[in-house]
């Protein structure tokens, strides 16, 4: 066994299955501090220190409150104004990272929510969330990367929506990952985008860090909202209706004790204008769009 499943097999033995939830509310809640004794209270608190960094969230579990790194809920917010209706439809999360978004989208009724990533933690992450929850769900956790959809195989699945957050300017080539998530939708199917960008209208504007981008790596294409939008008609979507366009605050993405080791605010200059290596400072777009 690897580091997290052996976390994970120690929450599995310590926790009770069928807690109560509510996943109403910002804060994704799975037990209360009642349904464990203060011992195991501090076990179980001490097993979810060793998955710090928590990057999404927030939840609380028996209590214990997770203040993660990024303040999900905010994405949350602003997309859920603009989305389709999720009501019996079959949605894919791609790069679900934690799960945090599936369990938003179970208050709005979906049939299936599929989740994709290849991250090991995240997959043990919700399979103790299924343990704890304890009862049948909508929801599947796939250990698989965007290149598992969308590549015609017999059988596979076409999604009425697809969900594609803080994904796209990490990859390597954009346009065929906008491609393969065309492929995975039925015909009328939807696409919600939020990606990382910079700011601007223009239709040919796009950042490409020589390295490191914000003190951080894996970033590739930063696209100007304009540019964001070309590659989205170019990858065949129609009915394009971009909702959010704003530079992004360090308020939604600092440490904490649960994500100590990174923070925007830090990698900003002064102004707040530009990062530390002087690249314009980050833009979030959000947009929806049809096949
Ligand atoms: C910046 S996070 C975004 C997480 C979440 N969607 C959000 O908007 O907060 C990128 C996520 O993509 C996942 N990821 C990495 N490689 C991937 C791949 N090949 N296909 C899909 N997701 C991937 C990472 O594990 C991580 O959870």
């Amino acid at each position: 066994m690897n580091q997290h499943q052996i976390i994970k097999q120690k929450l599995l033995d310590l926790c009770p299955s069928g807690v109560r939830t509510d996943f109403s509310g910002s804060t994704v809640r799975f037990g209360y501090g009642d349904d464990l004794s203060p011992e195991t209270t501090a076990q179980v608190k001490e097993l979810l220190q060793e998955w710090i960094p928590w990057k999404k969230g927030p939840f609380s579990f028996f209590d214990i409150e997770i203040d993660s790194e990024w303040r999900s809920d905010l994405k949350w917010d602003r997309i859920t104004a603009h989305m389709p209706s999720l009501s019996q439809a079959s949605v894919a999360d791609i790069g679900c990272n934690n799960a945090y978004y599936m369990f938003r989208m179970l208050e709005h009724g979906p049939k299936k929510v599929t989740g994709y990533d290849p991250v090991e933690k995240y997959d043990c992450q919700f399979e103790w969330m299924q343990h704890l929850y304890g009862k049948p769900w909508p929801l599947e956790f796939k250990k698989e990367g965007v290149e598992s959809i969308g590549a015609g195989a017999e059988g596979q699945e076409l999604f009425d929506v697809i969900f594609c957050l803080g994904i796209l300017y990490h990859r390597k080539n954009p346009l065929q990952t906008l491609e393969r998530m065309r492929a995975a939708l039925r015909p009328g199917g939807y696409l919600v985008i939020d990606c990382q960008g910079i700011a601007g209208n223009s239709k040919s504007e796009v950042l490409f860090p020589h390295g490191k981008y914000a003190g951080a790596k894996g970033f590739w294409f930063l696209p100007s909202k304009g540019s964001l939008e070309s590659w989205v008609l170019r990858s065949g979507f129609r009915e394009i209706s971009t909702f959010f366009s704003e530079k992004l605050s360090p308020s939604e993405q600092r440490a904490t004790a649960w994500a100590p080791h990174y923070q925007l605010g830090d990698m900003l200059s002064k102004d707040g204008l530009c990062t530390i290596e002087g690249y314009p400072a980050p833009w979030r777009h959000y947009l929806v769009c049809r096949r």
